[in-house]
């Protein structure tokens, strides 16, 4: 190397030191010691500097935040540790009650607990190898998220290198990213002067800035990021507490909420609420409650998680916001168990940032409990993302004439009888498969997101499909024809052609999607998740008894019964068989004792490369369901490479180790030959 060369590493280093420094100065300390133009010139400093020696240039440059070319879609990430969620308090007497449970649980007489403002954004992983970032990702299910690194990187306040030379091999630190208030109204002037549409909120924004497929447009989007725990730590010491891991965090670089305390007892964790509560409107970005949880790491390892909640952690939150209105009709809705639910048409009003046109009413009780009146001026509720709902009635406000509500006595859809069930509290339906409104809700829910994930099938198809007779369960979906589909409203050609091959896709699914898909009673995302864990087949659940669920973990004797009762009912063992028969499959999953199956079993995969047949994504679940294991980047291991067009780098690694290298073309030929 050249004397000038090694000034100029020399300096690029110290640049990008000195920025980073900055970087943390400005965004974790909130103490800048240089002005935004000063900052400005050092970073257009090395730019030149790396304009000259592009060969200097690494990914985790300063300079190198915003970049990359528009994705097509998001990659989908595996979690190797779950990303959990929160269970929610609401009062005194709940809050308490988690503070007794986490004592009993931990033998401790009173627990040091680290409060938290809960932020209102959405939650991101990101992993960080030898302190360089590697990896953002959503929650996504907790399980699988979208890959949204491109567009992290951009978030100023995510550092693309960690500080402190002691950090682990391996961190993933896990955080909120969210949008700032005066950002938040500055980027909704700037929509609508585009002619486009506001955000709803500043949640939303965040959402929607970070799932941006082109980084260029998230980059100019205000985001910010706070962290609020570790997922994985690999190498060197872990910290012993919550409140040691966040300063832990802090001095690697990280943003870590300056409002975070350590508590003794729950009555300090009270205090902490109200205090909160009271500065709420001075912060520059929402919050909707705090976060508890036990602060010692090994106590919070003994209390666990149950299903998607740790038991060492609490949400308590705000109070939600009301608005009143007035009440223009009220009717029901069936849903697809059967359960009949009144729904009060409202004056449209603007509660917790969304404008509110319907509120559950729940059922007859508590139409009764309320006495509310077509015509009464009603209190309604938006608590974050559920349903809202009707709170109380102004009864200084009824007008003469308000009329009461009379609880249909058989189906306004089916005609069927309406019986009293759980107990007395829920009205239900008995038309099971011969109304309309079940099959439809129930088809709904069988494409929807998290069940098979059918694109394109809406619920205005769906209800003309139900309507026409075609369709009678999930089962007809995968006969329907190209004719068929393009025949429908607002269906032509083209949209018929996608969404046949988005059914084509969604054939391929995991067992736990098609349990939940099926909408057995009780049967949520994480007990079907836990059922196809414990029972890797199918035909094993069917015939299994109740005792048999009842080891499942989560599985209690009300949940067994109501599963074993569903598997016992004849329609719903023919529209299972019906889907099996169209070629519904899920990949045996990793892990299993039967080991994998399918021509490509046992056989390492790396993709590269625009594919035209399928997206990445969609190939990578091709080959796993044909017994692939997809990896990322190609080693000695790696069995064969599926190339597209323009491949990256991976393609040149293959050539160099002699491996393997297949267009699309030969994949499926190899996949007819049974993997030969
Ligand atoms: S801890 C296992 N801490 O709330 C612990 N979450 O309702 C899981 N959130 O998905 C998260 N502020 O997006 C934690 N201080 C905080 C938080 C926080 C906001 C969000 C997070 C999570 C959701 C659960």
């Amino acid at each position: 190397m050249t004397r000038r060369k090694k000034q100029v590493v020399t300096e690029i280093n110290d640049l990008r030191d000195e920025l980073g420094e900055h970087n943390y100065r400005y965004h974790v300390l909130d103490a800048p010691v240089i002005s935004d133009a000063g900052y400005d010139r050092m970073l257009r400093r090395l730019e030149a500097l790396e304009r000259d020696s592009p060969e200097l240039v690494t990914p985790e440059s300063p300079t190198q935040r915003v970049g990359g070319a528009p994705l097509e879609r998001f990659e989908t990430v595996n979690h190797s540790v779950a990303m959990l969620s929160l269970n929610n308090a609401f009062s005194i007497e709940e809050l308490s009650e988690f503070d007794r449970r986490c004592r009993e649980g931990t033998g401790r007489e009173t627990l040091v607990y680290s409060a938290e403002p809960k932020l209102d954004g959405l939650a991101v992983s990101l992993v960080y190898e030898k302190g360089v970032l590697q990896r953002a990702a959503t929650r996504g299910d907790g399980h699988h998220g979208e890959d949204v690194t491109l567009n992290a990187r951009s978030i100023r306040s995510v550092p693309l290198r960690l500080l402190a030379p002691d950090c682990p091999e391996v961190l993933e630190v896990r955080g909120e990213v969210y949008m700032p208030l005066a950002g938040f109204k500055v980027l909704n002037q700037e929509q609508v002067k585009k002619g486009e549409k506001p955000y709803v909120n500043p949640r939303n924004a965040a959402a929607g800035s970070l799932r941006q497929l082109d980084p260029r447009i998230c980059a100019t989007r205000p985001l910010d990021f706070f962290c609020y725990g570790i997922g994985l730590w690999r190498g060197g010491e872990l910290p012993q507490t919550q409140i040691t891991t966040l300063a832990t965090l802090r001095r690697f670089g990280l943003r870590t909420n300056p409002l975070v305390r350590q508590m003794l007892g729950i009555g300090q964790c009270l205090d902490y609420y109200h205090e909160i509560l009271d500065c709420r409107q001075t912060l520059d970005y929402e919050i909707d409650g705090v976060v508890y949880k036990v602060n010692d790491l090994a106590d919070q390892q003994s209390l666990g998680a149950v299903s998607r909640a740790p038991r060492w952690a609490l949400a308590y939150k705000f109070p939600a916001p009301e608005e009143t209105t007035i009440v223009h009709d009220i009717d029901v809705q069936v849903g697809r168990t059967g359960a009949i639910t009144p729904v009060a048409r409202l004056e449209p009003v603007f509660v917790g940032g969304v404008t509110v046109a319907n509120a559950t009413l729940h059922n007859q009780a508590e139409i009764e409990r309320l006495d509310v009146r077509v015509g009464d001026t009603v209190t309604v509720r938006r608590a974050g993302d559920v349903i809202p709902e009707v709170v109380s009635v102004v009864r200084e406000k009824r007008r003469r004439g308000a009329r009461r509500f009379v609880f249909p006595s058989e189906c306004p859809v089916c005609r069927s009888q309406v019986v009293v069930d759980d107990g007395g509290i829920i009205q239900r339906c008995v038309g099971g498969l011969y109304c309309s409104a079940q099959v439809k809700e129930s088809i709904k829910h069988f494409a929807s997101r998290r069940a098979l994930d059918i694109e394109g099938l809406g619920a205005k198809l769906i209800e003309q499909l139900v309507d026409s007779g075609r369709v009678c369960h999930a089962g007809d979906l995968f006969t329907l024809s190209h004719d068929e589909l393009a025949a429908m409203d607002r269906m032509g050609t083209k949209s018929a052609d996608n969404l046949l091959e988005a059914l084509e896709l969604s054939r391929e699914t995991t067992l736990a999607r098609f349990l939940y898909g099926l909408g057995i009673p009780q049967v949520g995302e994480a007990t079907a998740q836990a059922l196809a864990q414990y029972f890797s087949s199918l035909e094993a659940l069917v015939d299994a008894s109740v005792e048999a669920l009842e080891v499942v973990p989560d599985v209690g004797p009300v949940v067994a019964s109501g599963i074993r009762l569903f598997f016992e009912q004849n329609h719903n063992r023919e529209v299972i068989d019906a889907l099996r028969a169209s070629g519904v499959v899920w990949p045996v999953p990793e892990g299993s004792t039967s080991g994998p199956v399918g021509p490509f079993a046992g056989r390492t995969v790396v993709i590269t490369g625009t594919l035209s047949g399928m997206s990445r994504d969609q190939a990578r679940n091709w080959l796993v369901a044909r017994g692939a294991k997809v990896t990322a980047s190609v080693s000695a291991r790696t069995d064969f490479v599926v190339a597209g067009a323009d491949p990256g780098s991976k393609f040149d690694k293959a050539l160099a180790l002699g491996i393997r290298v297949l267009d699309e073309a030969q994949l499926r030929a190899m996949d007819k030959n049974n993997g030969n």
